[in-house]
């Protein structure tokens, strides 16, 4: 009979869809810590991208049996049907960690009260961040170089399973400076509300602005480029961190801009019905069964 390998320190932590944007990343640091760490994938593509890493794909059954921590880096849309397949097969007070509160919130995971489910998504760089290497500056995502931070649900608050879960979390993306525990809803209203319904669309409208003045004004690219760049760092700083005021005239045309672009009721965002509503498209539900 095999026994296992795992020590107080060492941790068994299988990684399902090793071979995708996440399950690279992830594995990629997992792969230089101490743990024992099991790859799945599916799709030939991403089980030729594990093998050109260096690492060996397991099947799923196998690299979950006897994990610590099962993290499901698989698309929303899947995690439904896949932790219907993985869960049953875990042992007693495995933790399953998803790197998306959406489908947690939305209750697609399946269930079981003798598993912990968690959930944890990087907050990527700060934009503020100090960057001090060439390294750190080409790392924008994070979990390469540049120091981020983590936002972490865990509902069963198990504060065992949460010391382990959270240094699972920090070496999968390290360099990590703090993770933060917050609820699953609180997660969810983080991310797609804060981050992808606000920041991510602005600075999606950010390069459409762009595109006009060059395009339909005729600006040359260099001389928009430069102009905006550099005042999106003036935006943020005087915006989020209050490094200055905005001038008089500048404050008159933000108000311009609020009234030509914003609709009134948009913090309506923040209702959970519309939190619901956001989440039923991006998971392609008819209905959120909260
Ligand atoms: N991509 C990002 O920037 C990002 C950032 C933060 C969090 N996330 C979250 O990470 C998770 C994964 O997203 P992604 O963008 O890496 O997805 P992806 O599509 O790039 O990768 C998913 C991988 O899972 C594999 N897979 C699917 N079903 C499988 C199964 N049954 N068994 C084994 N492998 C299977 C696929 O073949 C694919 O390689 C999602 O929850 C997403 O919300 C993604």
């Amino acid at each position: 009979m095999t026994t296992s390998t795992v020590t107080s320190d060492q941790l068994n932590i299988a990684v399902v869809g090793a071979g995708g944007k996440m399950g690279m990343r992830v594995s990629n640091n997992l792969q230089r810590s101490r743990h024992n760490v099991f790859y799945s994938e599916n799709s030939p593509a991403g089980q030729q991208r594990t093998t050109d890493a260096g690492r060996s794909v397991t099947d799923t059954a196998t690299a979950v049996a006897n994990a610590d921590v099962v993290i499901l880096a698989v698309p929303d849309v899947a995690l439904a049907p896949v932790s219907a397949e993985v869960v049953p097969q875990l042992k007693p007070g495995t933790v399953v960690l998803t790197l998306d509160p959406a489908a947690a919130y939305a209750n697609l995971l399946f269930q079981r009260a003798d598993v912990e489910y968690a959930v944890a998504h990087p907050c990527h760089p700060s934009v503020f961040l100090q960057r001090k290497t060439e390294a750190e500056l080409n790392d924008t995502f994070g979990g390469i170089a540049a120091p981020q931070e983590v936002v972490a649900a865990m509902e069963s608050g198990n504060e065992d399973k949460i010391k382990i879960t959270e240094e699972v979390i920090r070496l999968m993306y390290a360099p990590v400076v703090d993770v933060h525990w917050v609820t699953v809803k609180q997660l969810a209203y983080l991310e797609p509300t804060l981050v992808e319904v606000v920041a991510c669309m602005i600075g999606d409208l950010l390069n459409e602005a762009l595109q006009e003045t060059i395009h339909k004004v005729g600006v040359p690219e260099p001389a928009a480029k430069a102009m905006m760049m550099g005042h999106i760092q003036v935006a943020l700083a005087n915006g989020l961190r209050g490094d200055n005021p905005f001038s008089d005239a500048c404050l008159i045309a933000m108000d311009y801009g609020r009234e030509k672009i914003i609709k009134d009721d948009w913090k309506s965002i923040f209702n959970d019905d519309e939190l619901d509503y956001v989440l039923k498209q991006m998971l392609h539900l008819d209905r959120i069964d909260r």
